[in-house]
């Protein structure tokens, strides 16, 4: 186990903020996990687990307890019949190039889900979707580490009770599971239209009506250059607000002032808005807010352009979310974990 004193956050942060971790450890194996618990609870501090950085934001304080950084790799196939196979994945392994090396095998189920940062153990915590693909959809099962019972436990896809950006990891078993390695179950048919929109809408405009694994990664890399800035250059956390959930009858009211208002159907009368539909009416599209620069081709993403401290970057949220509160009657949610 190897732990290192007073590392600052920020260095750890795609958005690049925060302040310094009492202490920060590597897990390279789950039994290190296992380890740096024991290590945390003799001296009764917290843990915190970090993949890529890339959804999470810390605060100024920084954290006064362990954090970990999981660096577990592996990839293996565990299964593989006529339609499907079936892989490991050590949750410290980069998650793009998870999705590259089962599109380079001709499997299904995850190619819509290129480029985005961060590592393979961190795209179940808050159900990484993209491009009409989630990862509840290919989940099979996952490994972890359980805090509470001091034990290693496999949970099936129903045990993480996936949702929209959501699961038991964020929500009810909060801190409780360290994943070690997620078993994805990959489909050797290739991707089929319908596609999603902004997906479509690019095949269409290239002129592209047969399609690969390849294709689709390739299309997904494509829009996402063109619309998401590359957090090594500019930092930032990808989406920085969660689209906004609503009831029917608060669409049908806002469609009366706003009949353009996109919202896309999610089933039992709930509906989706584009939050970064929502900040750009409210005219707040490439402004800068406390140091920070709502971005001019998604509203939905902040980079940190100049914020000095994680208390711009708060400023700057509630500044957003006042204003959408106010047009619109709609309460906007934030994205990333906080540390
Ligand atoms: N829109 C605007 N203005 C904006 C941004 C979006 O009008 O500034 C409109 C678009 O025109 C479109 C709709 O909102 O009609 C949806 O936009 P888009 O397809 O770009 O998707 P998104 O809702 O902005 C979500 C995910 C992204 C994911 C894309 C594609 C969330 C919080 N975000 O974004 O995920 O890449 O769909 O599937 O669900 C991430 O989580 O970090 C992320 C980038």
């Amino acid at each position: 186990m190897d732990l290192h004193p007073n590392i600052p956050l920020k260095n750890f942060m795609t958005m690049r903020l925060g302040g310094p971790a009492l202490f920060m450890a590597e897990a390279q194996t789950p039994e290190e996990i296992a380890e740096i618990y024991h290590f945390a609870n003799s001296r009764s501090l917290p843990v915190f687990v970090l993949g890529g950085g890339s959804n999470v934001v810390a605060n100024d304080q920084g954290f006064a307890g362990v954090v970990i950084h999981i660096r577990i790799p592996g990839f293996d196939v565990i299964a593989d019949d006529l339609n499907s196979t079936t892989v490991r994945v050590g949750a410290g392994e980069i998650w793009d190039e998870t999705v590259k090396r089962t599109v380079d095998m001709h499997l299904s189920g995850i190619e819509a889900m290129s480029a985005i940062p961060g590592t393979t153990g961190a795209a179940p915590v808050q159900n990484v979707g993209a491009y009409g693909q989630e990862i509840a959809d290919s989940l099979q099962s996952l490994t972890a580490y359980d805090s509470q019972t001091d034990t290693f436990v496999t949970l099936q896809n129903a045990d993480c009770d996936f949702s929209y950006r959501d699961s038991i990891f964020r929500g009810s078993e909060k801190g409780r599971y360290v994943i070690t390695s997620i078993t994805l179950k990959l489909s050797k048919s290739s991707p089929q239209p319908p596609f999603y929109d902004a997906l479509q809408k690019y095949f269409d405009d290239h002129g592209v009506h047969a399609f690969t694994q390849e294709i689709v990664r390739n299309a997904v890399i494509d829009i996402r250059t063109n619309k998401l800035p590359d957090p090594k250059l500019l930092p930032n956390s990808g989406s920085f607000f969660k689209n906004a959930i609503i009831e029917d009858w608060k669409l049908n009211e806002l469609r009366t002032s706003y009949p353009d208002m996109p919202a896309y159907d999610m089933g039992d009368g709930m509906l989706k808005l584009s939050t970064g539909w929502l900040i750009e009416q409210a005219g707040l599209k490439g402004k800068v807010i406390h140091g920070m620069r709502v971005h001019d081709k998604n509203s939905l993403v902040l980079i940190n352009e100049s914020a000095g401290s994680y208390a711009d970057l708060a400023n700057a949220r509630e500044e957003i979310i006042g204003v959408v509160r106010d047009k619109f009657g709609v309460q906007i949610e934030q994205e990333p974990l906080e540390i």
